[in-house]
């Protein structure tokens, strides 16, 4: 027999959760302005290694961004912060998903970016702690987590919306068991917090010169948050009269990615955190891998960078976390569209594209039979100084044609 008390326990972690909630929407129905970062100087880039690999391949990434920012870091107009700390022992050690000194560190930047970070899992070594990525993006309010996969053979140009701070993920570590034989999670959708990720979709279509607009969900079936989820995109797309919506469910959509018939239609995708989560790591392999992405973690106030992979702790006991794939690189493309930077951010891209795609002179496979990602990166800056990089770009892309 379960305690008696078991449910009037559950109402009242129910009654926590709901009223946290309802604060968080007043919160956002506030309305923080964005941050014009063309007006900060200097603007503060926090370099966060992460653990894993994730130091490791942060150094080149770090190495990359310096390169191109050379001139304002010389200038002072833009600085380097090392952000320690945000590794799984000192996480462990503090017992918190992000210890504070570490938070306080991340908030004095304005934009960061990041190594990956182990996530514990029931059963590991480690406390079952929540997820740092998931504390970062609730605790900066990064709600729009954005990831490009680009396949120009196939046609294929997609950017993902995934909302970022609701959802399964958001109280994923709130869930409870109400008696030993249930247990019960939560997902949350806000009409604010959908309000806004569908908007930065949107606007990012109409930005980008994009026609459509594709809303996933299940909302067939998860009708409450997914219908709210839906309801909202329906009604904002009435806004954008020059883009269409359409609307796909989950399930569908994760095999029409795969549709040589179908899969160039789309363009933006918006969509609840965790359809997000797995369908992004879907289109990262058929870009060539969940190493080839990069991720942006948009909020109003903060932003950050990251690959979207893990922190790849077998890579390191195995003696090859020095082979590791400098992916982040990626996300420091991201970084410096973010921060004003588009050219540069576009010859960066060009130049990863040669260096993976075209030329390949240098290449990684995440063993010693392979470069190091230190040689990688030298690789990709030589590339970098190269006058002839544009034109050698347009060369390899006729090539392909
Ligand atoms: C990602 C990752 C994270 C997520 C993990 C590490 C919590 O998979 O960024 O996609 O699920 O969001
Ligand atoms: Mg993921």
């Amino acid at each position: 027999m379960s305690n008696p008390n078991a449910i009037d326990l559950a109402i009242e972690k129910f009654k926590t959760i709901l009223t946290e909630q309802l604060s968080r929407i007043e919160t956002m129905k506030q309305g923080a302005d964005w941050i014009n970062l063309d007006t900060v100087s200097p603007l503060i880039i926090g370099i966060c290694g992460g653990d894993g690999i994730g130091p490791m391949i942060s150094v080149e990434a770090e190495r990359v961004l310096a390169h191109c920012l050379r001139d304002r870091l010389a200038a002072g107009t833009v600085v380097f912060k090392t952000i320690e700390g945000l590794t799984i022992e000192n996480r462990a050690a503090a017992n918190k998903a992000i210890p504070d000194d570490v938070l306080a560190e991340l908030k004095s930047c304005h934009v960061i970016l990041k190594g990956p970070t182990t996530t514990p899992q029931k059963g590991d070594q480690w406390p079952n702690i929540e997820s740092a990525n998931v504390a970062m993006r609730r605790e900066l309010d990064l709600f729009g987590n954005v990831r490009p996969v680009r396949v120009p053979e196939h046609g294929i140009d997609w950017t993902f919306f995934r909302e970022n701070t609701e959802g399964e993920y958001v109280l994923g570590s709130r869930g409870f068991d109400v008696t030993s034989d249930l247990s019960v999670d939560f997902k949350v959708a806000t009409e604010q917090g959908t309000e806004r990720i569908v908007k930065l979709a949107f606007e990012h279509a109409r930005k980008t010169g994009k026609k459509r607009v594709t809303v996933v969900t299940k909302s067939n079936v998860v009708k409450t948050t997914d219908g709210r989820f839906s309801a909202v995109a329906r009604r904002m797309a009435a806004d954008y009269p020059e883009i269409t919506l359409d609307e796909w469910y989950i399930d569908i959509m994760t095999a029409k990615l795969l549709d040589p018939a179908r899969r160039h239609e789309f363009e933006v995708v918006v969509l609840p955190n965790l359809y997000g989560d797995i369908i992004t790591d879907e289109a990262a392999q058929i870009q060539g891998g969940v190493g080839t992405a990069g991720s942006a973690n948009i909020g109003k106030r903060w932003s950050m960078f990251e690959a979207i992979h893990g922190s790849a702790p077998r890579m390191v006991t195995e003696g090859r976390g020095g082979y590791a794939d400098p992916s982040m690189i990626k996300a420091a493309a991201m970084l410096l569209a973010h921060i004003g930077h588009g050219g540069l951010s576009a010859r960066l891209e060009k130049a990863i594209e040669i260096c993976v795609q075209f030329e390949r002179e240098v290449t990684i496979t995440g063993r010693a039979d392979g470069a190091s990602a230190k040689e990688f990166t030298d690789y990709l800056l030589s590339w970098l100084d190269r006058s002839d990089l544009d034109a050698c770009y347009k060369t390899y892309v006729e090539a392909t044609k």
